[in-house]
Protein backbone atom coordinates (compact mmCIF):
# COMPACT_ATOMS: atom_id res chain seq x y z
CA UNK A 1 0.00 0.00 0.00
CA UNK A 2 1.37 3.44 -1.05
CA UNK A 3 1.57 5.82 1.66
CA UNK A 4 -0.54 8.38 0.88
CA UNK A 5 -3.50 5.52 0.58
CA UNK A 6 -2.79 4.23 4.56
CA UNK A 7 -5.60 5.70 6.62
CA UNK A 8 -3.52 8.69 8.38
CA UNK A 9 -4.87 8.18 11.90
CA UNK A 10 -3.62 4.53 11.98
CA UNK A 11 -0.48 5.37 10.55
CA UNK A 12 0.40 8.30 13.58
CA UNK A 13 -1.14 6.31 16.10
CA UNK A 14 0.98 3.39 15.07
CA UNK A 15 3.99 5.35 14.97
CA UNK A 16 3.81 7.15 18.07
CA UNK A 17 2.78 3.10 19.87
CA UNK A 18 5.32 1.57 18.64
CA UNK A 19 7.68 3.35 20.58
CA UNK A 20 7.77 5.01 24.11
CA UNK A 21 8.49 8.40 23.10
CA UNK A 22 9.02 9.76 19.43
CA UNK A 23 10.06 13.18 20.03
CA UNK A 24 12.75 14.99 22.55
CA UNK A 25 9.42 16.42 24.15
CA UNK A 26 11.68 19.81 24.40
CA UNK A 27 10.45 22.52 22.26
CA UNK A 28 11.89 23.06 18.70
CA UNK A 29 14.86 25.25 18.26
CA UNK A 30 13.55 27.11 15.38
CA UNK A 31 9.95 27.91 16.85
CA UNK A 32 11.87 28.89 20.36
CA UNK A 33 14.14 31.15 18.59
CA UNK A 34 11.72 33.19 16.40
CA UNK A 35 9.25 33.61 19.35
CA UNK A 36 11.74 35.03 21.78
CA UNK A 37 12.90 37.07 19.17
CA UNK A 38 9.63 38.34 17.63
CA UNK A 39 6.53 37.04 19.23
CA UNK A 40 7.32 37.44 22.39
CA UNK A 41 10.53 40.03 22.50
CA UNK A 42 10.16 41.02 26.39
CA UNK A 43 10.98 37.20 27.58
CA UNK A 44 7.50 36.78 28.94
CA UNK A 45 3.82 36.56 27.08
CA UNK A 46 2.65 38.18 29.90
CA UNK A 47 4.69 40.95 29.79
CA UNK A 48 2.73 42.39 26.53
CA UNK A 49 -0.55 41.53 26.43
CA UNK A 50 -0.98 45.07 26.42
CA UNK A 51 0.80 46.12 23.48
CA UNK A 52 -2.04 46.13 20.43
CA UNK A 53 -5.48 45.10 19.87
CA UNK A 54 -4.73 41.24 21.27
CA UNK A 55 -7.24 39.01 22.41
CA UNK A 56 -7.02 37.63 25.84
CA UNK A 57 -8.43 34.72 28.24
CA UNK A 58 -10.52 34.96 31.01
CA UNK A 59 -7.17 35.38 33.06
CA UNK A 60 -5.75 37.41 30.54
CA UNK A 61 -3.25 35.49 28.76
CA UNK A 62 -2.57 35.04 25.27
CA UNK A 63 -3.23 32.34 23.45
CA UNK A 64 -1.46 30.21 21.46
CA UNK A 65 -2.53 26.87 19.15
CA UNK A 66 0.09 24.28 18.20
CA UNK A 67 -1.53 22.60 14.92
CA UNK A 68 -0.04 18.74 14.80
CA UNK A 69 1.61 18.97 18.49
CA UNK A 70 2.78 15.80 18.62
CA UNK A 71 3.74 15.23 22.34
CA UNK A 72 3.36 18.35 22.93
CA UNK A 73 7.38 19.67 23.21
CA UNK A 74 6.17 22.95 21.70
CA UNK A 75 2.51 23.73 23.42
CA UNK A 76 4.94 23.15 26.52
CA UNK A 77 7.12 25.76 26.30
CA UNK A 78 4.74 28.04 25.20
CA UNK A 79 2.55 27.31 28.59
CA UNK A 80 5.85 27.65 30.82
CA UNK A 81 6.47 31.32 29.49
CA UNK A 82 2.84 32.24 30.11
CA UNK A 83 0.56 31.53 27.37
CA UNK A 84 -3.24 30.13 27.25
CA UNK A 85 -1.10 27.23 25.08
CA UNK A 86 -3.42 24.72 23.32
CA UNK A 87 -1.99 21.51 21.00
CA UNK A 88 -4.09 19.85 18.49
CA UNK A 89 -2.76 16.03 16.98
CA UNK A 90 -5.11 13.45 15.30
CA UNK A 91 -2.74 10.38 17.59
CA UNK A 92 -4.76 9.75 20.73
CA UNK A 93 -1.51 8.50 22.31
CA UNK A 94 0.20 11.17 21.74
CA UNK A 95 -2.04 13.45 22.80
CA UNK A 96 -2.10 11.60 25.81
CA UNK A 97 1.70 11.79 26.61
CA UNK A 98 1.53 15.46 26.17
CA UNK A 99 -1.28 15.73 28.81
CA UNK A 100 0.54 13.12 31.14
CA UNK A 101 4.03 15.88 30.47
CA UNK A 102 1.91 18.79 31.30
CA UNK A 103 0.78 17.26 34.52
CA UNK A 104 4.61 16.36 35.56
CA UNK A 105 5.51 19.73 35.28
CA UNK A 106 2.24 21.24 36.73
CA UNK A 107 1.56 23.02 33.89
CA UNK A 108 -2.05 24.38 32.35
CA UNK A 109 -2.08 23.80 28.55
CA UNK A 110 -4.60 22.38 26.65
CA UNK A 111 -4.28 18.95 24.30
CA UNK A 112 -7.18 17.89 21.65
CA UNK A 113 -6.85 15.07 19.75
CA UNK A 114 -8.77 16.34 16.42
CA UNK A 115 -8.37 15.65 12.82
CA UNK A 116 -6.89 18.83 10.94
CA UNK A 117 -8.21 18.31 7.68
CA UNK A 118 -11.68 18.36 9.35
CA UNK A 119 -10.83 21.05 10.79
CA UNK A 120 -9.67 23.37 7.75
CA UNK A 121 -12.61 21.98 6.18
CA UNK A 122 -14.50 23.30 9.24
CA UNK A 123 -13.09 26.93 9.46
CA UNK A 124 -13.40 27.60 5.48
CA UNK A 125 -17.24 26.19 5.96
CA UNK A 126 -17.93 28.10 9.08
CA UNK A 127 -15.77 30.42 9.61
CA UNK A 128 -13.13 30.71 12.57
CA UNK A 129 -14.49 30.65 15.64
CA UNK A 130 -11.74 31.06 18.11
CA UNK A 131 -8.70 33.35 17.93
CA UNK A 132 -5.21 33.02 18.67
CA UNK A 133 -2.38 35.50 19.45
CA UNK A 134 0.17 32.60 17.90
CA UNK A 135 -0.49 30.06 15.90
CA UNK A 136 2.24 28.01 15.34
CA UNK A 137 2.53 24.29 12.92
CA UNK A 138 6.02 22.94 13.75
CA UNK A 139 7.50 20.15 10.88
CA UNK A 140 3.34 19.12 9.81
CA UNK A 141 4.33 16.68 7.34
CA UNK A 142 2.91 13.32 6.87
CA UNK A 143 4.41 10.42 4.55
CA UNK A 144 0.37 9.49 4.32
CA UNK A 145 -2.62 12.05 3.42
CA UNK A 146 -2.57 15.14 4.90
CA UNK A 147 -4.20 18.41 3.07
CA UNK A 148 -1.25 20.38 4.69
CA UNK A 149 -2.17 23.92 2.37
CA UNK A 150 -5.38 23.50 3.31
CA UNK A 151 -4.37 24.08 6.87
CA UNK A 152 -2.03 25.88 6.88
CA UNK A 153 -4.26 28.74 5.26
CA UNK A 154 -7.57 28.05 7.70
CA UNK A 155 -4.34 28.77 10.08
CA UNK A 156 -4.16 32.10 8.97
CA UNK A 157 -8.09 32.54 9.57
CA UNK A 158 -7.60 31.72 12.74
CA UNK A 159 -5.17 34.28 14.09
CA UNK A 160 -6.42 37.94 15.53
CA UNK A 161 -5.03 40.91 14.30
CA UNK A 162 -2.00 41.45 15.84
CA UNK A 163 -1.29 38.15 16.13
CA UNK A 164 1.59 35.67 14.77
CA UNK A 165 1.97 32.64 12.32
CA UNK A 166 4.82 30.26 12.83
CA UNK A 167 5.03 27.62 10.52
CA UNK A 168 8.80 25.44 10.81
CA UNK A 169 8.83 22.87 8.01
CA UNK A 170 11.66 20.32 6.84
CA UNK A 171 13.32 21.63 3.92
CA UNK A 172 14.40 17.95 3.17
CA UNK A 173 14.18 14.61 4.99
CA UNK A 174 16.33 15.20 8.28
CA UNK A 175 18.03 11.69 9.07
CA UNK A 176 17.29 9.70 5.85
CA UNK A 177 21.39 11.00 4.43
CA UNK A 178 22.27 8.81 7.57
CA UNK A 179 19.76 5.78 6.38
CA UNK A 180 17.59 6.14 9.16
CA UNK A 181 14.13 5.23 8.14
CA UNK A 182 12.02 8.17 10.16
CA UNK A 183 9.15 7.62 8.55
CA UNK A 184 10.25 11.17 6.50
CA UNK A 185 12.13 8.76 3.98
CA UNK A 186 8.26 8.30 1.79
CA UNK A 187 7.09 11.32 2.00
CA UNK A 188 6.52 12.56 -1.60
CA UNK A 189 9.45 14.23 -3.04
CA UNK A 190 7.47 17.62 -3.35
CA UNK A 191 6.54 16.94 0.63
CA UNK A 192 9.52 19.16 1.71
CA UNK A 193 9.57 23.11 0.86
CA UNK A 194 11.43 25.99 -0.27
CA UNK A 195 10.99 29.41 1.45
CA UNK A 196 9.09 30.22 -1.34
CA UNK A 197 7.22 27.77 -1.95
CA UNK A 198 6.17 27.56 1.82
CA UNK A 199 4.98 31.80 1.54
CA UNK A 200 3.56 30.58 -1.89
CA UNK A 201 1.57 27.91 -0.33
CA UNK A 202 0.26 29.92 2.46
CA UNK A 203 -1.12 32.70 0.10
CA UNK A 204 -0.89 35.55 2.66
CA UNK A 205 -3.05 38.67 1.40
CA UNK A 206 0.01 41.73 1.49
CA UNK A 207 -3.35 43.55 2.82
CA UNK A 208 -3.40 41.74 5.18
CA UNK A 209 0.28 40.41 6.50
CA UNK A 210 3.92 41.39 7.35
CA UNK A 211 5.89 38.75 6.31
CA UNK A 212 8.72 39.12 9.03
CA UNK A 213 10.87 35.69 8.43
CA UNK A 214 11.09 33.26 5.68
CA UNK A 215 14.14 31.55 5.51
CA UNK A 216 15.94 28.49 5.41
CA UNK A 217 18.18 27.51 8.62
CA UNK A 218 20.61 25.43 8.84
CA UNK A 219 20.72 22.68 11.67
CA UNK A 220 22.71 19.84 13.45
CA UNK A 221 19.98 16.86 13.78
CA UNK A 222 20.69 13.95 15.73
CA UNK A 223 19.01 10.47 14.57
CA UNK A 224 17.68 8.09 17.28
CA UNK A 225 20.99 6.07 17.03
CA UNK A 226 23.10 9.18 18.15
CA UNK A 227 24.56 9.86 15.11
CA UNK A 228 24.68 13.48 13.73
CA UNK A 229 23.07 14.68 10.64
CA UNK A 230 22.57 17.78 8.48
CA UNK A 231 19.40 18.93 8.73
CA UNK A 232 17.06 22.27 6.66
CA UNK A 233 14.41 23.99 8.81
CA UNK A 234 12.17 26.38 6.62
CA UNK A 235 11.16 29.19 8.38
CA UNK A 236 7.95 31.40 7.88
CA UNK A 237 6.93 34.34 10.33
CA UNK A 238 3.82 36.28 9.69
CA UNK A 239 2.15 38.86 11.26
CA UNK A 240 -1.30 39.92 10.76
CA UNK A 241 -1.45 43.34 10.65
CA UNK A 242 -3.95 45.65 12.30
CA UNK A 243 -5.21 47.78 9.73
CA UNK A 244 -4.74 50.56 12.09
CA UNK A 245 -2.36 52.84 9.34
CA UNK A 246 -4.83 52.57 6.89
CA UNK A 247 -8.21 53.74 9.03
C1 LIG B 1 6.45 15.24 12.11
S1 LIG B 1 5.27 15.23 13.42
C2 LIG B 1 5.62 16.77 14.27
C3 LIG B 1 5.17 16.78 15.70
C4 LIG B 1 5.47 18.05 16.49
N1 LIG B 1 4.90 19.23 15.92
C5 LIG B 1 6.95 18.23 16.66
O1 LIG B 1 7.52 19.19 16.15
O2 LIG B 1 7.55 17.38 17.32
C6 LIG B 1 3.75 15.55 12.58
C7 LIG B 1 2.55 15.52 13.50
O3 LIG B 1 1.39 15.83 12.73
C8 LIG B 1 0.33 15.04 13.21
N2 LIG B 1 -0.67 14.91 12.14
C9 LIG B 1 -0.52 14.37 10.93
N3 LIG B 1 -1.67 14.41 10.23
C10 LIG B 1 -2.58 15.03 11.04
C11 LIG B 1 -3.96 15.39 10.92
N4 LIG B 1 -4.67 15.10 9.80
N5 LIG B 1 -4.56 15.99 11.95
C12 LIG B 1 -3.88 16.27 13.10
N6 LIG B 1 -2.57 15.97 13.27
C13 LIG B 1 -1.93 15.35 12.26
C14 LIG B 1 0.97 13.71 13.56
O4 LIG B 1 0.20 12.93 14.46
C15 LIG B 1 2.30 14.17 14.14
O5 LIG B 1 2.22 14.31 15.53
Amino acid sequence: MSGHEQDPAAFWEQRYGGVERVWSGSVNAALAAVVTEHVDPSGSALACVDDGPRRRDAVGQPRSLDLGCGEGGDVLWLAERGWDASGLDLSPTAVARAKDEAQARGLRAHFIVTDLSEWAEQTFAAGASDAYELVTASFLQSPVRLPRTDVLRAATRHVVPGGYLVVISHGAPPAAAAGEDSGHCHHAPDSFPTPASELAGLALDPTDWDVVVNESWARDGVTSRGERVAATDIVTVARRLTGEASD
